[in-house]
């Protein structure tokens, strides 16, 4: 059976629409105004930074371009919303208290270039979060302390991704195979993450190892674990790495070596040592055994010599016999 991509997807967006439609007649957003406490200019950028927002502003001009909410206190993107802006190019949501994200957040977003959603509390990164962002070049994701989990395909969609800073988050490990197969990206920020450097996450020191330039501050993209690496930066370990996980040979089986050399050592004096003792006796049989024939010669011989005479005697007594008969 071939599932459809994203079945849970086309009724979500087909909701998402329906409303749109039906909010788009009664909503405030059609309002040429701007949001209480923002500043709205003519070039349709609207600037709410630092205002103690701690909801996403209503009353936003449909045709914004930019919109800067950063260092508020703003808990959630809601999607209904910040769809309506379909015409975003700019979206600062840095400093914020966004704990979570989802793939209809930014549903209708396809002109949008540039993201922040750095300085947050995010925990989790699902698949295709970003997926709807066709247009995305540069994403900052870096400070959420709580980030340990980004989903191997969140970017896979992102063709025109160039820039993604995941600096000062709580990652261990990335699987890298949608992210290296990214033709525009150019420049990767993963510094400040207490990142795993075990075979689990080879292929991430591999790749810093190999593309070193592309890494924004690659001297402090470093180890925090095993405790041994903590410290130490990602494309140093990289090559060590990649011998140290594809080593065919464990301890078992050096241990496995020893064992089967000491038995072929040992097999080896034994059955020498065995060789030497049946040689001496198969020596001394031979020795015995010439030496007994020997002697059974002599004995033999001596016999014969007599028996000869006993029956020449015989003979003459018979002779004898016969001509005293
Ligand atoms: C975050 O925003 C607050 C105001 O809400 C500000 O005081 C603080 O300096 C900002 N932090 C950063 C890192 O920009
Ligand atoms: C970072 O992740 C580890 C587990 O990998 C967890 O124990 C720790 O609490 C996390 N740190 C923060 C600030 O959430
Ligand atoms: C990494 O992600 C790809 C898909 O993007 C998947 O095929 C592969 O199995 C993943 N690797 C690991 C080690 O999880």
């Amino acid at each position: 059976m071939r599932l459809a991509p994203q079945p849970s997807a086309q009724p979500l967006r087909l909701i998402v629409l329906l409303l749109l439609t039906a909010g788009v007649i009664t909503s405030p957003v059609l309002s040429t105004g701007c949001p209480d406490r923002c500043v709205c200019d003519d070039q349709l950028v609207v600037q709410c930074a630092g205002q103690h927002l701690t909801t996403f502003p209503v009353n936003l001009p449909l045709a914004t371009r930019q919109l800067i909410i950063s260092n508020n206190r703003i808990v959630e993107l809601p999607p209904l919303a910040l769809n309506y802006l379909s015409d975003l190019v700019y979206l600062d949501c840095s400093n914020n208290s966004l704990t979570e994200i989802s793939e209809s957040t930014f549903g209708n977003l396809r002109k949008l270039a540039y993201l922040d959603l750095s300085f947050n509390t995010l925990v989790r990164i699902e698949d295709r979060t970003f997926g709807p962002l066709a247009s995305l070049v540069m994403l900052r994701m870096t400070d959420n302390p709580g980030l340990s989990e980004i989903h191997q395909d969140a970017f896979a969609e992102n063709a025109n991704l160039q820039v993604l800073d995941v600096s000062r988050n709580n990652l261990t490990v990335v699987n890298i195979t949608s992210l290296i197969a990214l033709p525009a990206l150019r420049s990767v920020g993963l510094s400040g993450n207490p990142w795993s450097c075990e075979c689990d996450n080879e292929d991430l020191c591999l790749w810093v190892h190999l593309e070193g330039f592309k890494f924004q501050d690659e001297g402090q993209t470093v180890c925090g674990s095993p405790a041994d690496m903590q410290g130490r930066r990602l494309g140093e370990v990289g090559i060590q790495l990649r011998t140290l996980c594809h080593q065919t040979l464990g301890s078992w089986d050096y241990l496995f070596f020893v064992v089967i050399g000491f038995v072929i050592f040992a097999a080896g004096t034994v059955s020498a040592w065995l060789m030497g003792v049946i040689m001496v006796l198969y020596e001394r049989y031979i020795k015995k055994k010439d030496e007994q024939l020997d002697a059974d010669d002599e004995e033999e011989s001596s016999e014969t010599g007599r028996t000869s005479r006993a029956r020449s005697d015989h003979g003459n007594g018979n002779l004898k016999t016969s001509h005293t008969v």
